[in-house]
């Protein structure tokens, strides 16, 4: 209601100015998230790798990067939330206009760079206790190499170790020079065998969704050969007719959905947390529907404001009540067959 009203006005004003300010205003405000938001019901609680999400839709990385508003999000009705992407050095990412709106589309377009306020800087916010998951994506700075990038993220999940709860290695944003490149057996197996010597949290690899099938499924097969918890399908998609960076949004979905279909039909012991033009309960259940659990959300949220979240959970709420399910745990340790057939059920 308070977000229809205002979207007009955010609608016509510079996409990454009016983030911004939002941002300013989710930070100097908190409570404004509890006034909006809404609390998930236990039912929707959901174990996914060590952690317990409050809901099975999380955060997607990037609308926090900077880990300013967590207070905020936290009481928007995730279940878990993302910030980043992180580097170690602060950086102020690539020129602007970098942040592109296809409103009838309901997509966007970006071409960041990773801005960030860097890792000292971030890490003292991340703190205290919020509630739900705190997940830290990281990635490389613009400038390091390969080599770099390992002492890197090895400082980055050393430093943060104790005040975040699971991790996501970045290796898939169009938005950062040679970033995709190091989607690669050799270094991934270097980097992943570094970081377990460092912390026992939570470890995930988020992918593009650009990637050939077979790429696809070696970068599944080595995660779990890693022992990783799981992997992040997917990050925005390159679209040259439109311009530079990457595109999220409905304009993704399709590309998306056919990543998740592929990682999940390989019923590897990973947990696929899939993102990427989720917009509806309809569309989680597709989702559900090949196996999968906990999903995130960045565009929708951005065109439809908190209602997204009041409505999403809602819709699990009745689904389970209609079934008689007492929660979503419940309705996981049923049998594939068994989900699909309830979520088929008109
Ligand atoms: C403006 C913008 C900035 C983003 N920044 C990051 C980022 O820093 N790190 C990252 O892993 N993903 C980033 N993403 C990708 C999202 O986390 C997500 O993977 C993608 O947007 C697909 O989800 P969606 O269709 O729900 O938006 C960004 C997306 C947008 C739109």
């Amino acid at each position: 209601m308070f977000y229809s009203l205002l979207k007009p006005f955010f609608f016509q004003c510079d996409p990454e100015h009016i983030h911004e300010f939002i941002i300013k205003v989710a930070h100097l405000g908190p409570q404004l998230g509890k006034l909006t938001g809404t609390n998930p019901s236990d039912k929707l609680s959901l174990k996914i790798g060590h952690l317990q999400w409050r809901s099975p839709v999380g955060l997607a990385a990037g609308l926090d990067k900077n880990a300013e508003a967590l207070d905020f999000f936290s009481h928007q009705g995730f279940g878990a939330l993302e910030c980043g992407t992180i580097t170690l050095k602060p950086q102020i990412g690539n020129p602007r206009p970098r942040m592109f709106r296809y409103i009838e589309e309901k997509s966007l377009r970006n071409s960041m760079g990773f801005p960030n306020h860097g890792l000292v800087t971030i890490s003292s916010r991340l703190n205290h206790n919020f509630g739900l998951p705190i997940g830290a994506n990281i990635g490389k700075n613009k400038d390091s190499t390969p080599d770099e990038s390992l002492d890197e993220l090895g400082t980055m999940v050393a430093t943060l170790g104790d005040d975040v709860d699971y991790f996501v290695v970045n290796v898939s944003s169009p938005n950062t020079p040679g970033l995709r490149a190091l989607q690669e057996r050799g270094y991934l197996t270097e980097l992943f065998s570094e970081l377990k010597k460092l912390t026992s949290k939570d470890l995930f690899i988020k992918i593009a969704p650009d990637l050939e099938q077979d790429k696809i499924i070696e970068l599944a097969s080595l995660s779990h050969e890693l022992k990783l918890t799981g992997l992040i399908a997917t990050n925005t998609t390159i679209m040259p007719e439109r311009g530079v960076g990457g595109i999220s949004g409905k304009l993704l979905q399709q590309k998306a959905s056919r990543v998740h279909e592929k990682i999940l039909s390989l019923q590897l012991p990973l947990e696929v947390i899939c993102v990427g033009g989720i917009s509806h309960f309809d569309d989680i259940k597709s989702i559900w529907r090949m196996g999968g659990k906990a999903v995130q959300i960045y565009s929708a949220y951005v065109f439809e404001g908190p209602q997204l979240l009041k409505k999403i959970n809602s819709e699990i709420i009745h689904f389970l009540n209609k079934h008689d399910i007492s929660d979503l745990e419940t309705f996981f340790s049923l049998p594939l067959e068994e989900r699909i057939r309830l979520l088929d059920h008109p």
